[in-house]
């Protein structure tokens, strides 16, 4: 849970590590460093805090140096601190190292490196790995070119976890090595010069080439050159994707915060999702996908596995695969489904739901289900991720790099996608329900506008923001549909505002949480399904008997209306109404956080992307 970068080239190579972890903060920003290639020297500036402390440490500016590594750190092991900060050095200070990922056997690994002689300055798990390297390059009795490749090859085969490496050595100044099992990385191709991060935007100002590195390769970059390895040290050819990003599509284009940014791309975010996937004539359309009617007849379960948010959009899955495909759909957390022995084989068809595509519970999930047989798709906004490597399938979301660490636009692209994926697996099917898929996707191809709508009520969610964001408690209602966008709601505030919230399905509050409401409490209601909103009417009826402020999303005229704020969204089809229901409660969270003073993009204890357990 790490953002790592590295240069070698001609230029200083201090700023452009600085720059690439700036952007990497959102994978974690509690401490961070740097290593440069200095006069025969590895020099290492690091301490605890954001990236952007670094500019105070005395002489970062004046480092000369053009090959170095850098790292910005999410604590697993050892607290935030100067120490437990990476770049870590072996003993002998030649051999510099940063790691994303987590050694899980790093104990057993500490111990043999005592019994040998080796020293430890950090609580890290990493702190083994330079050591480790140290060892077995000084063990090898062959002094020639690829020394250093079979000591890091060989470090890899004593590895337990996952890991994202690079490494520099004082002897060899003018390459580095890096290395990948489980943890996101790739290679910029420049002109005499080469570029590593953690994922493509943090180094897409420098170069639109890269090679992706695949789990268990080594590559090996000098200023010209990048040569790939597998596990056995043969020689392997990569190619290079040309990824056709404008970069400054990751920068915040004027608004305040990246959350405010990319709520307000939703409109364009489902649209780029929709893409050519939709025609308003004839069937839809899935390029990288090619089900038949057999194979589709053929699967008598899906399942839809993610976590957080993602596998709130499964939720909503779930209900468009039943309704359009008949098929027995069910939604798990990734962290559970891995280790619950679930029932699956051939006739499974396993969805994976991840923005990043590099969320280790999801990856691990998917692994389990390849090994039961099951076929996996992969849906996911990253191309080229750890997931859609891994899956049998995969297809992308297109909503753009999603920087802030809570996730908006991927929410509604994910479900979008999912509802698009349903109508192909039923046109596929030759299900008879040809005029119910003909409106839906009518509906779909007005989300864009209705999304864009939805947005107007930008005033008013913060007028409402300004009233309650002192209090400590809040819930959030809804039944079918809207229970799942209550959840996604309710997470969306926990995470950025740090306020305590439930979300329920409305009708079963009186089965206990009841007991909760009191006088000044906020109850956020969403009221959207024709057919329930006035079951779920009575039960808000019920929290404002007991004295709750009441904050409704709804699409419905609402007659008798005693609630404190109505935010009244854009109808749609029920099956897709949390795409554009979700918008106020998006806003709201946001308003909150902002009313609080909160650091919106990055709040406390999180990460973009959870790479480890
Ligand atoms: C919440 C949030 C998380 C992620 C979850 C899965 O705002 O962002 O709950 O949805 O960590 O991440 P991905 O989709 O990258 O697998």
């Amino acid at each position: 849970m790490c953002g790592i970068v590295g240069y070698i080239g001609n230029q200083k190579a201090s700023p452009i590590l600085i720059n690439g972890l700036l952007r990497l903060e959102y994978r974690g920003y509690d401490s961070a460093g740097i290593a440069v290639m200095e006069s025969g020297e590895i020099s290492v500036m690091k301490d605890k805090g954001r990236v952007k402390n670094l500019y105070n440490i005395k002489g970062i500016d004046d480092l000369k140096g053009t090959v170095g590594i850098a790292h910005t750190r999410w604590a697993t092991h050892g607290v935030p601190s100067k120490e437990n900060s990476h770049p870590h050095k072996d003993n002998s200070g030649e051999f510099a190292v940063v790691h994303n990922g987590i050694i899980e056997n790093y104990s057993d690994l500490k111990e043999f490196l005592t019994d040998k002689g080796y020293k430890f300055y950090s609580q890290t798990d990493t702190e083994v790995i330079p050591n480790l390297v140290h060892y077995y390059y000084n063990k090898d009795e062959k002094d020639d070119e690829q020394r250093l490749l079979r000591a890091v090859s060989r470090v890899c085969k004593d590895l337990k976890g996952s890991y994202a490496i690079e490494l520099i050595y004082k002897n060899k100044p003018d390459m580095m090595i890096v290395v990948r099992k489980d943890s996101p990385l790739v290679i910029g191709k420049g002109y005499k010069e080469n570029y590593i991060s953690s994922d493509i935007p943090a180094i897409l100002s420098f170069t639109k080439e890269f090679y992706l590195i695949d789990d268990n390769e080594i590559a090996v970059l000098t200023r010209d050159n990048v040569e790939f390895y597998n596990s056995d040290l043969e020689k392997i050819e990569k190619k290079i994707e040309n990824i056709d990003w404008n970069a400054t599509a990751a920068e915040k284009d004027g608004f305040d915060d990246y959350m405010l940014k990319e709520i307000y791309e939703q409109p364009n975010a489902v649209r780029e999702t929709i893409g050519s996937r939709l025609p308003e004539e004839g069937v839809c359309i899935f390029d990288d996908l090619k089900f038949t009617k057999e194979y589709l007849s053929s699967i008598n379960k899906i399942y839809i596995v993610a976590c957080g948010t993602a596998m709130h959009a499964g939720l909503v899955g779930k209900n468009i695969f039943e309704k359009l495909c008949r098929i027995n759909t069910e939604v798990d957390v990734a962290s559970e489904f891995r280790y619950r022995d679930p029932i699956i084989d051939d006739k499974t068809l396993c969805i994976y739901i991840s923005q990043s595509g590099e969320t280790a519970d999801t990856i691990a999930a998917l692994k389990l289900a390849k090994s039961k047989g099951a076929k996996t798709l992969a849906i996911s906004n990253v191309i080229g991720s750890s997931i859609t490597r891994e899956a049998d399938y995969s297809i992308y979301t297109h909503a753009g790099p999603e920087i802030a660490v809570a996730s908006t636009k991927a929410y509604t692209s994910q479900v979008v996608l999912m509802a698009v994926l349903a109508i192909y697996f039923a046109e596929t099917l030759e299900q008879d329900n040809v005029a119910e898929i003909k409106e839906l996707k009518r509906d779909i191809l007005s989300l864009p506008g209705k999304v864009e709508n939805a947005l107007k009520c930008n005033k008013r969610v913060a007028e409402f923001a300004r009233k309650v964001f002192q209090e400590k408690d809040m819930f959030f209602l809804g039944r079918g549909v809207d229970q799942t966008v209550a959840l996604e709601g309710s997470l969306k505030l926990k995470e950025i505002s740090y306020i305590h919230s439930e979300a329920y399905a409305a009708g079963e509050l009186k089965h206990g949480p009841i007991a909760l409401i009191e006088k000044g409490i906020t109850v956020v209601g969403i009221l959207t399904d024709p057919k329930l909103v006035e079951k779920s009417i009575s039960n808000i009826q019920e929290v404002i008997t007991r004295g709750a402020k009441t904050f409704i999303v709804t699409n419905q005229e609402l007659l008798n209306n005693n609630f404190e704020m109505v935010i009244r969204i854009p109808e749609v089809n029920p099956l897709l109404s949390p795409i554009v229901s979700v918008i106020p409660l998006q806003l709201f969270a946001y308003h909150i956080s902002k009313e609080k003073g909160l650091d919106v993009d990055k709040p406390r204890n999180l990460a973009k992307s959870v790479t480890v357990e």
